[in-house]
């Protein structure tokens, strides 16, 4: 329950603020979200969105400043009409359009999907998806990720990408982008997040961090559009996201933070509405939380069709509409825009401020200077062009101009890479009497429709019967050039052994109704029997259930009951539930995710022993889907213009916090993994590098990223990690943090806060350190809108998972 004192604080930001519309005159109460409509469900201590204007200017601070002065000398000679093109979309060559200014050698702006991929391009690469690049947890293996994929970013002429995704953070297992984005916690995916924008940035691609914020399930996205009326009119709005204010800060911006201090360049806000306010037009989250606390210099950007208003949204904090148009998605050019000419209108007719206008701009054209891509950038490929069904030429209302090489092929060396990255992202959950690795075994057999090739066509936009997974679909997916399939790879593998005969049966219904030692047909059993599973996740919809697709759990019963050495390989979108996962003929289980275009070889080099396994599960395999909590919300069983509601009553306890608070027994744990060697961990120390520790931080001036005090390292803890085994590996030393009782009521029963990936030779031994910052070691107090470190006894553990700590060390840091 609420203090008297926060709820009083709530009650009193609640109080209806005024906005206008882009015409000027001043907007219906009832579609100014924030305001609780009458007989509406918007009820309880949260679930309003305080007003907060107006929209703070950025001044380029931290980094920026001489980029800064360029983007204002820019901004300085345009006209009012070429201001209006700069913060609206246009339909055109990419998913995402700013025209180009040729006067000023403007050349415009290229905005590009996706998370894992330069999508609508030919001759690019499909990296790991994010769930898999996070199941690394290795910091250099984000950066290069996010390195090599902004180079073909780049080479194909975008200058923004749009990736990476902290929103959905996880917070329910059924969401259906949760494989897009990174983990279900925010210390891990904001560390992913850092890495992955430094890497597209260092490269000189433009990031965006998406989906701001609390777009934390598929359905009711956006609202139902009345199919009878114009394109705006609206039957249900979408969903609203309802956060109570610590939960905001501790789990869903959290991530978010790292972003801005990263100097992301951008910020996408999401489809759905936020505590009652649509994202895209809401004053607390953009004004509030992202540009005045977080200190963000860049700008925001709308999701596509996410923006449903005007002057209200710039007001707001939007600073760029996309993709331009409105109506469901934004996908209707010639229904017009809600900013486009009517921002010109507004400015003129004095309803919108000129300063805050040229603000969106200098929020746009900074990052764009600062980058250099001012200088040389390389043409959009006119291919990408052909391929854009968003917007096919048919309904481009500019002109732009196309030229450059066609079809350039951006790929590089980028395989080897991706082959690297999703073996290590893959993590061995199970290895029965030391099944894994393979031997050359001299006979496989191989079931399972997700074992070979593609028969419907290589791109990911649905999910076939037969063919391999390896990325989710939606705008978050690529376009495959090639796709290395598990089988392709085993028989290359057998080929060089020249050992193995592999047979394999492709077909789930024939095996999963089917016995197995019949279809084998032969008197000694294979060595081992190699069953590939796969879930599909997309964009759009949420996730049905949590089993394997194609009844993958009865394909590896059917199996197991022939086979005793039963090897489950699944590729998912995130958490599936493993009923086999006890039985005694099921002597492995390896989790890859989505890995990318090298699939095939990446899981056959895990197999065979070329790479030890050492990915951590990023969220927490429950020993029944029922065990979950946080659904979705599904249905609304009223018709309600406002009813679809989700609250997020659970706060903090998502994933392993929920698991963890109410003592529910996992089968593998979050940050769990196993090797083909073993580790130790000894001598842990907490060594304090600051004399006083003020409760609250002092008051620096914001910087991006937020306050500066709080991400000053407080405490330094160091453990001894060894190989003990008998082969070289790598291993993830994890720290959480319990806090002293002295912390409100809710806080979980411990939060990781440092982790670091760790590669030993047999016998080698390493010190690894843990930076404590002082964010790390508050909590967020409602009350004084503060991060507070709390008084009394913190207990620190480090260990090789959520539930696998095996070092402790006490501190105090406020007496
Ligand atoms: C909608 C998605 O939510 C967003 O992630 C994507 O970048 C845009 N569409 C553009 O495709």
């Amino acid at each position: 329950m609420p203090t008297v004192a926060q709820f009083f604080l709530c009650g009193l930001l609640a109080v209806s603020a005024r906005g206008q519309d882009y015409d000027g005159s001043p907007r219906d109460e009832d579609a100014f979200s924030y305001v609780q409509p009458e007989n509406t469900t918007i009820l309880g201590p949260y679930g309003h969105s305080p007003p907060v204007f107006p929209s703070p200017h950025a001044t380029g601070s931290g980094g920026w400043e001489e980029a800064f002065a360029q983007a204002q000398d820019f901004v300085a000679q345009l006209t009012p009409e070429e201001k209006a093109d700069m913060v609206t979309g246009q339909f055109g060559p990419c998913v995402g359009n700013i025209v180009a200014i040729p006067r000023l050698n403007f050349g415009g702006l290229c905005l590009q999907d996706g998370p894992l991929a330069i999508r609508v391009a030919d001759y690019a690469s499909v990296f790991p998806a994010g769930v898999a690049a996070a199941s690394t947890w290795d910091r250099k293996i984000l950066y290069e990720r996010g390195f090599a994929m902004g180079e073909e970013f780049k080479a194909k002429g975008a200058h923004v990408a749009l990736a990476p995704v902290a929103g959905p953070l996880g917070r329910s297992a059924y969401s259906g982008r949760n494989w897009e984005g990174f983990a279900a916690d925010p210390y891990l995916t904001g560390v992913a997040m850092e890495e992955t924008i430094r890497g597209f940035q260092d490269a000189g691609v433009q990031a965006t961090a998406k989906h701001f914020v609390g777009n934390e399930q598929e359905t009711q996205r956006n609202p139902t559009y009345d199919p009878d009326g114009t394109v705006t009119d609206v039957l249900q709005e979408a969903v609203s996201s309802n956060i109570d204010d610590r939960t905001m800060h501790e789990l869903y911006l959290w991530p978010f933070a790292n972003a801005a201090r990263a100097r992301v360049a951008s910020v996408m806000c999401s489809y759905q509405r936020l505590n009652g306010s649509y994202a895209c037009e809401n004053s607390k989250i953009l004004n509030g939380l992202l540009k005045q606390e977080l200190g963000f210099q860049g700008y925001v950007m709308s999701d596509w069709g996410g923006t449903h208003s005007g002057v209200a949204s710039i007001e707001g904090g939007l600073d760029m509409n996309m993709p331009g148009g409105i109506g469901a998605y934004g996908q209707d050019p010639k229904a017009g825009s809600f900013f486009g000419g009517n921002v010109t209108r507004a400015v003129s007719n004095g309803t919108l401020p000129e300063s805050r206008l040229d603000d969106m701009i200098l929020r746009i054209m900074t990052p764009y200077f600062w980058l250099g891509q001012d200088r040389d950038y390389p043409t959009i490929d006119p291919s990408s062009a052909d391929l854009n069904t968003f917007s096919p030429r048919s309904e481009w209302l500019r002109e732009f101009n196309l030229t450059g090489p066609r079809s350039r092929d951006v790929r590089g060396d980028h395989a080897s890479l991706i082959r690297r990255h999703g073996a290590e992202a893959t993590v061995l959950l199970k290895n029965k009497n030391n099944a894994l690795p393979l031997r050359a075994p001299k006979t496989i057999a191989v079931f399972g429709n997700d074992a070979a090739e593609n028969t419907n066509g290589p791109v990911n936009q649905d999910t076939f019967e037969f063919g391999t997974l390896a990325a989710g679909g939606g705008s978050g997916t690529g376009r495959f050039t090639y796709l290395v399939s598990p089988l392709a790879a085993l028989n290359a593998r057998a080929r060089r052994d020249g050992t193995s005969l592999v047979q394999y049966w492709l077909n789930n219904k024939q095996v999963a109704t089917s016995s197995v030692s019949d279809l084998l047909g032969v008197p000694t059993q294979p060595e081992a029997c190699l069953v590939f599973l796969k879930t599909w996740a997309a964009e759009g919809e949420d996730r049905a259930h949590l089993d394997s697709d194609y009844s993958g759990n009865e394909v590896v019963a059917s199996v197991a009951k022939t086979c005793n050495n039963t090897i489950v390989v699944t590729h998912s979108s995130g958490i599936n539930t493993l009923p086999f996962a006890n039985h005694p003929n099921v002597t492995a289980i390896l989790a890859a995710h989505y890995p990318g275009q090298e699939s095939g070889n990446s899981i056959v080099d895990v197999l065979y022993g070329d790479v030890n396994p050492s990915g951590r599960l990023p969220y927490t395999i429950a020993r029944n889907g029922s065990d979950y909590n946080a659904p979705p919300t599904t249905e609304v069983t009223t018709n309600g213009k406002y009813d679809w509601q989700s609250w997020f009553d659970e706060k903090l306890e998502i994933d392993y916090r929920y698991f963890d608070a109410h003592n529910i027994p996992v089968l593998y744990e979050f940050g769990f993994g196993l090797s083909y060697t073993k580790f130790n961990i000894s001598n842990v120390r907490a060594e304090r590098v600051v004399q006083a520790i003020p409760s609250t931080p002092e008051r620096l001036p914001v910087q991006p990223g937020g306050n500066p005090a709080l991400w000053e390292t407080l405490y330094n803890v160091s453990v001894s990690v060894t190989n003990t085994g008998p082969v070289h590996g790598a291993t993830v030393p994890q720290l959480y943090v319990t806090f002293p009782d002295s912390t409100p009521s809710g806080t979980p029963p411990k939060q990781l806060r440092g982790f670091e990936k760790v590669a030993l030779e047999p016998g080698e031994s390493r010190v690894v350190s843990f930076a404590l910052a002082r964010r790390d070691l508050s909590y967020w107090d409602v009350v004084s809108q503060e991060w507070v470190v709390p008084e009394g006894e913190f207990t620190l553990r480090v260990g090789f998972s959520s539930r696998d700590l095996r070092e402790v060390v006490r501190v105090t840091l406020v007496e």
